[in-house]
């Protein structure tokens, strides 16, 4: 059988965090690696009895095909909720997608041939890895720094891809409290971006999940509400927001684009369910929408304040363990001496019953094996202190190792 697959599906490999996610699945461990948002946060009374309405009384609307471009009444708000935040996009500028990780596969379609370079930051999303990689893309990872991607790397490796023959299609990017980093983007690196993207004639793919979970600060604005050329493409999701299971999101962007993304869906999957979509136009419609964002921030809020002050506490204070502080989202990020190796730390937290993710999976350059990843977002407060002083105790008998291999 295996000759007849195509060389896409013969590259690809399955996710290494979902294989040891098993690992960290066992009873008592308190894990910081799972992504997912807190189910606490998911309106299901309001979500239950809209749903048993719009299936008895609406299922003409909700039960049947609907047009690939997605429902209008849902296009609409979604529209007046972009231009709050300063980004101009028509309904029929708007695709409703099964979720962010459908725009994903879509714009790999839209633009990608095999060989074709996409830049991506170091650390990445590990769903737009594999996303890019199933069109056979090849990925340049560019270093992210506190404030965003480092913008000359960025230019040089662009500049290297084309002298190589290779055809750069587009920059992704998350700005706003980046899986898996936490980052925030600077208002300058945005614009400095979208200054590379212009000079070099590239699109910019936005995935912004995670922009509405701010918690302190002020927002940036996002890259599409700076670009005057039409080169952002936007990713939303309602998966943080309102309910992963509806598997409903929505791609934004310039016309020329979006028709093409119509285009490919069409072929994917015909439309985004009519039920999901209904859902969303009523808590659109019905719901207090923005006392909503209020109550999930304030609940992420108090998580993510633990998960730092127990950090604080807990961790080894040695030279070259750092971490980062987001402003909002579900991850923090942490560095080691570069002689840490995670992954082989790894079974030492298992002992200890906590768990994190491995961080040399998000980065494509094959480096990365002193990070982790740590999810603050559903863990209660009193798991968040016990779990990050389990950990620290796993970092200090590690490094006690790696100093003295033969005692330990
Ligand atoms: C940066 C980023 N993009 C996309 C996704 C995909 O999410 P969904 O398909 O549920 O919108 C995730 C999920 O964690 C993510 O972190």
């Amino acid at each position: 059988m295996n000759p007849l697959f195509a060389e896409r599906t013969k590259a690809a490999r399955r996710s290494v965090i979902r294989e040891l996610l098993k690992l960290t699945e066992q009873p008592n461990i308190i894990s910081f690696a799972g992504g997912l948002p807190d189910p606490d946060t998911f309106p299901r009374e309001f979500l239950a009895q809209v749903a048993a309405d719009e299936i008895r009384n609406n299922p003409g609307k909700t039960l049947q095909y609907t047009t690939t471009e997605g429902k209008l009444p849902l296009r609409e708000p979604l529209s007046r909720w972009f231009a709050e935040d300063g980004m101009e996009f028509p309904p029929d500028h708007i695709v409703i997608t099964s979720a962010s990780q459908q725009g994903l596969d879509l714009v790999a379609k839209v633009f990608l041939d095999p060989g074709d370079v996409v830049l991506v930051g170091l650390p990445t999303y590990i769903g737009a890895i594999q996303a890019f990689q199933a069109m056979q893309a090849k990925l340049v990872g560019v270093p992210l720094e506190d404030d965003g991607m480092d913008l000359h790397a960025l230019s040089d490796a662009i500049t290297t891809a084309r002298l190589a023959g290779q055809i750069p299609k587009f920059i992704y990017v998350v700005p706003d409290f980046q899986n898996p980093s936490g980052i925030t983007w600077s208002e300058e690196k945005r614009r400095g971006l979208l200054e590379i993207a212009s000079r070099e004639d590239l699109v910019v793919v936005e995935d912004m999940p995670y922009r509405k979970l701010r918690y302190v600060g002020k927002p940036v604005p996002p890259v599409a509400s700076l670009d005057e050329e039409g080169r952002v493409v936007v990713l939303f999701t309602f998966s943080k927001t309102l309910a992963a299971g509806l598997r409903l999101g929505a791609l934004a962007g310039p016309k020329e684009i979006v028709e093409k993304v119509v285009t490919m869906k069409q072929a994917t999957d015909l439309c985004t369910s009519s039920l999901t979509q209904r859902l969303a136009v009523r808590f659109f419609q019905e719901y207090d929408v923005e006392g909503h964002m209020r109550t999930i921030c304030a609940h992420y809020r108090k998580k993510r304040d633990a998960m730092l002050s127990a950090l604080e506490r807990y961790m080894p204070k040695d030279e070259g363990i750092s971490w980062t502080k987001p402003e909002g989202g579900l991850f923090l990020w942490v560095r080691f001496p570069e002689h840490l190796d995670t992954e082989q730390m790894l079974p030492r937290a298992i002992e200890h019953k906590v768990a994190y993710v491995i961080g040399a999976p998000f980065f494509v350059d094959g480096k990365g094996h002193n990070t982790m990843r740590l999810s603050f977002s559903s863990a209660t407060t009193e798991q968040l202190e016990e779990g990050i002083r389990r950990l620290g105790q796993v970092v200090e008998e590690e490094l006690a190792s790696l100093r003295s291999p033969q005692r330990v």
